[in-house]
């Protein structure tokens, strides 16, 4: 074994000693050897999670670190916790918004995400803004249909995240796999993580399917959010969404679902294998979007983003037969399939699939060797597709405060 995998190894051990104990019992003696041994390069080169590097950063790690060289006084450092924590915060509710703090560390209302979520009054009409402070939350979110108008204010989605790592086995099914559940209408998340992780699947695996976040409920908005893991990243499953400024990282089908989804300004990142050149395989799909008839108007579109990372993906799987996703002014790299598309195995989703490319730019978007039902989109085509109309934004998403 090299170095990279021995400490990869290490660095999953830690973590799963972490999340075991959600950071509160971890032996000093633990941290005090990562931040000795591991290096930000050493983190930086984990092919899994590159950015976990940010999230140890700003946890419990930080912390520890500014105090390094205090080893005589180790309980004053747990007592000055939260001495940088604002007494007077969060502030008292108003006729219309409730704040709800969460810390890690004890500073503030609730230690974990679901208990604020549980303290919020069912069928409120006012917004609660749950307040989430630095670090990583190890736990399974769900938010029920009787939670809406719920926003959870992360402190940047490389230093606030949630993180589990159900799979398809451990949770009776891929749609309850995910690391939090969103069944409630009117959720907004900002500058926060959903992160599944449980280990990459290997090639064929059964069961490996992960999903960071689920989201079934209507009208919901992310502004600056990172969604991370392999195989069913994003369970884009029903509603009229919006993402703004979001990482999305995934392998095989990373975002999917039946949603009416807007993607605008989106990183999408991929991690399946690296495919050695003049290699004809294909290992990974950004969407497998889930539309079933054409009775239904769901469907993806993706404006001004970016596609890149490793293997050779399609830009859409037909999951179902009426699948429906367009890509304008979005840069591909040369990781995208000159095929571009896949009907799943059957034939006859050619038919009836809509796959739209306009004003794409970059290697992978050179339109010369695409599957002949993928349509270069004229003007006149792609006008739905372009702005928040699409998700009827113009009725109920509100502006970024
Ligand atoms: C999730 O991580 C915990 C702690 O490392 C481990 O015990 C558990 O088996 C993992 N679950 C799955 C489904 O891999
Ligand atoms: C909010 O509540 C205050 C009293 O607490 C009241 O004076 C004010 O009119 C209310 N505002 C709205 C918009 O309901
Ligand atoms: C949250 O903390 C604030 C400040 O300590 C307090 O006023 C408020 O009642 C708490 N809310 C809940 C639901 O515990
Ligand atoms: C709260 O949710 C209900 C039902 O989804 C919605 O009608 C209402 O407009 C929401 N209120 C706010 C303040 O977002
Ligand atoms: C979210 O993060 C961005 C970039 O760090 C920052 O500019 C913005 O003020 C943050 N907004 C909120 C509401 O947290
Ligand atoms: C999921 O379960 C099936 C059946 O028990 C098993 O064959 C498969 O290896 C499991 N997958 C993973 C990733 O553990
Ligand atoms: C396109 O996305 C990039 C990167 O997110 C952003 O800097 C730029 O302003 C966006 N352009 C438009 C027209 O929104
Ligand atoms: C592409 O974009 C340019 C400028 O943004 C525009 O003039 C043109 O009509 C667009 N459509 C196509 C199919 O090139
Ligand atoms: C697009 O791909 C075709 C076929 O591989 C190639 O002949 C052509 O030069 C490419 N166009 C551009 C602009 O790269
Ligand atoms: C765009 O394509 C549609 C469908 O193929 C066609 O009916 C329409 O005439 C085209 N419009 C333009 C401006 O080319
Ligand atoms: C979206 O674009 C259409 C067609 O250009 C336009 O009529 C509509 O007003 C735009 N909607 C918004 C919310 O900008």
């Amino acid at each position: 074994m090299n170095p990279r995998s021995i400490f990869i190894i290490l660095f999953i051990a830690i973590l799963a000693v972490l999340s075991s104990n959600q950071f509160r019992n971890v032996p000093l003696l633990i941290l005090e050897y990562v931040n000795d041994h591991v290096t930000l390069e050493m983190l930086s080169s984990n092919v899994i999670f590159p950015s976990l590097i940010s999230f140890v950063d700003y946890g419990y790690f930080r912390f520890y670190h500014h105090h390094h060289h205090h080893h005589d006084d180790k309980k004053r450092k747990i007592v000055s916790i939260c001495d940088d924590f604002p007494p007077d915060f969060p502030p008292p509710d108003t006729n219309t918004t409730s704040i709800l703090c969460v810390d890690r560390n004890g500073c503030c209302n609730f230690t974990t995400v679901q208990a604020a979520v549980d303290a919020v009054g069912v069928l409120s009409q006012k917004r609660t803004i749950i307040w989430i402070n630095n670090g990583i939350y190890f736990e399974k979110v769900i938010i029920p249909k009787t939670k809406p108008n719920i926003t959870f204010q992360g402190q940047g989605y490389t230093s606030t995240a949630i993180v589990w790592n159900d799979t398809a086995n451990s949770s009776h099914g891929t749609f309850y796999s995910g690391s939090v559940q969103v069944f409630a209408a009117n959720f907004i998340a900002k500058n926060i993580s959903f992160m599944n992780m449980a280990p990459i699947p290997s090639p064929g695996a059964m069961g490996a399917q992960a999903v960071a976040i689920r989201i079934a409920g209507d009208q919901a908005a992310f502004w600056g959010c990172g969604f991370f893991g392999a195989q069913d990243t994003l369970h884009d499953d029903r509603g009229r969404h919006y993402f703004k400024e979001c990482y999305i990282q995934g392998s095989i089908d990373f975002v999917f679902g039946n949603g009416k989804s807007f993607y605008e300004n989106c990183q999408l990142t991929s991690i399946a294998s690296p495919v050695a050149i003049g290699a004809r395989v294909i290992n990974g799909a950004v969407t497998a979007h889930g539309r079933t008839s054409k009775d239904e108007n769901s469907g993806f579109a993706f404006v001004n983003c970016s596609l890149g990372g490793t293997g050779r993906i399609w830009l859409g799987r037909a999951w179902r037969p009426f699948s429906t996703v367009v890509f304008a002014y979005t840069s591909m790299s040369d990781i995208i399939a000159s095929e571009g598309w896949n009907d799943f195995n059957d034939p006859s989703r050619d038919q009836t699939v809509f796959y739209g490319e306009y004003n794409c730019t970059g290697s992978g978007a050179n339109t010369t060797l695409r599957v002949p039902y993928a349509q270069k989109l004229n003007d006149t085509q792609a006008i739905p597709f372009l702005n928040i109309s699409f998700i009827d934004g113009d009725q109920w998403l509100q502006p970024y405060i």
